[in-house]
C-alpha cells in the first residue's frame, strides 16, 4: 500500500475526506507546544498518514496515534523514521468509544478534520474523554470543518437559518447529497460542521478553559473548497489545574 507525498492533499482509503500534507496556525501551535515540552505524552485522533504525529515525534514527543482505519495507521508507521519508532504507539478504533485511556495520562491531545464526522452526542463523548485523559495543565488542539466551505455553499443559509432558530447543532447532515459537492464520492454522507459557538460550547461543557476559538483562513484549500476566509474552526483550550 502507497500513498503519494508529493501532493498537497492525500485520499483517505475509507472515504473520510483528504488528509492535509500543509500545516495549519492551530497545527503549527500543537507542534510548538511539542517543541517546548520534549518528551510529552500526545494523542493524536484521526491521525490518518500522520503529517502532524511525524511533526511531533521530531519534537521529541511521545505519540499516540490513532486512527478508525488500521491502513492509514499501517501507512503512518511505515513511513515512522526507524528512530522514532520507540515513541511511537499506535491505537487503532472510532473514537470516542473504541479506545480508552487512564486518566490524566496526556500532556497535549491533537485532533484535525476528525471531529465533524461525529454526531452531537458523539461530540460530547469525546470532549469528556479528551478531557479525562488529559493531565491537569494539558492542552487539546482541534481542527474541524465549518458550512462555509466553497462545495458545501448551497447549505449555507439552511445552517444559518438553524442557528436563528436555537439549534444546537444547526451544521448536523444526515444526507449530504442534495448538497452535493464536487469531492462528494469520497466524503461521508452524514457531516456535522462545526462554528466557532459550537467549539466553544462543547469545550466548555467537558470542563475546559478556551484559550483561543477562532475560524480558520484555509488559503491552503484547493480555490474551489475555499469560501471566504472562515473554512475550518480551531480551538486551543486548557485542563485547568484545580476545578471549580
Ligand atoms: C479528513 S481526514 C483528516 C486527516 C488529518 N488529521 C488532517 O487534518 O488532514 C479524517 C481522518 O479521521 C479518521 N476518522 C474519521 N472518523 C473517526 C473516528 N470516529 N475515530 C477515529 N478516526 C476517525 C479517518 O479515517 C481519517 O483518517
Amino acid at each position: 500500500m502507497e500513498y503519494k507525498r508529493s501532493k498537497k492533499w492525500v485520499s483517505t482509503l475509507n472515504n473520510m475526506g483528504y488528509m492535509s500534507l500543509t500545516i495549519d496556525p492551530f497545527t503549527k501551535k500543537f507542534i510548538d507546544f511539542c517543541e517546548k515540552n520534549p518528551g510529552i505524552k500526545v494523542f493524536e485522533g484521526g491521525a490518518a498518514y500522520g503529517v502532524a504525529t511525524h511533526l511531533a515525534l521530531r519534537k521529541g514527543a511521545l505519540v499516540t496515534a490513532n486512527d478508525s482505519e488500521q491502513r492509514h495507521l499501517d501507512l503512518l508507521y511505515k513511513y515512522t523514521p526507524q528512530n522514532l519508532l520507540p515513541a511511537l504507539v499506535l491505537a487503532p478504533g472510532t473514537l470516542p468509544y473504541d479506545v480508552n485511556f487512564l486518566d490524566n495520562t496526556y500532556g497535549a491531545i491533537y485532533s484535525s478534520r476528525m471531529i465533524h464526522f461525529l454526531r452531537g452526542e458523539e461530540v460530547e463523548a469525546c470532549m469528556n474523554r479528551f478531557f479525562n485523559w488529559l493531565k491537569p495543565g494539558g492542552k487539546i488542539f482541534i481542527i474541524a470543518e465549518s458550512p462555509y466551505l466553497g462545495c458545501y455553499s448551497s447549505f449555507i443559509s439552511a445552517y444559518e437559518e438553524r442557528k436563528k432558530q436555537g439549534d444546537p447543532w444547526p451544521g448536523l447532515l444526515k444526507d449530504t447529497s442534495p448538497f452535493k459537492s464536487i469531492r462528494y464520492n469520497n466524503i461521508p454522507h452524514f457531516l456535522n460542521f462545526f462554528d466557532v459557538e459550537i467549539m466553544k460550547r462543547v469545550s466548555k461543557q467537558a470542563g475546559f478553559k478556551v484559550e483561543v476559538c477562532e475560524f480558520i483562513n484555509r488559503k491552503d484549500f484547493p480555490p474551489e473548497i475555499r469560501y471566504d476566509g472562515r473554512e475550518s474552526v480551531g480551538l486551543i483550550a486548557t485542563k485547568p489545574l484545580t476545578f471549580s
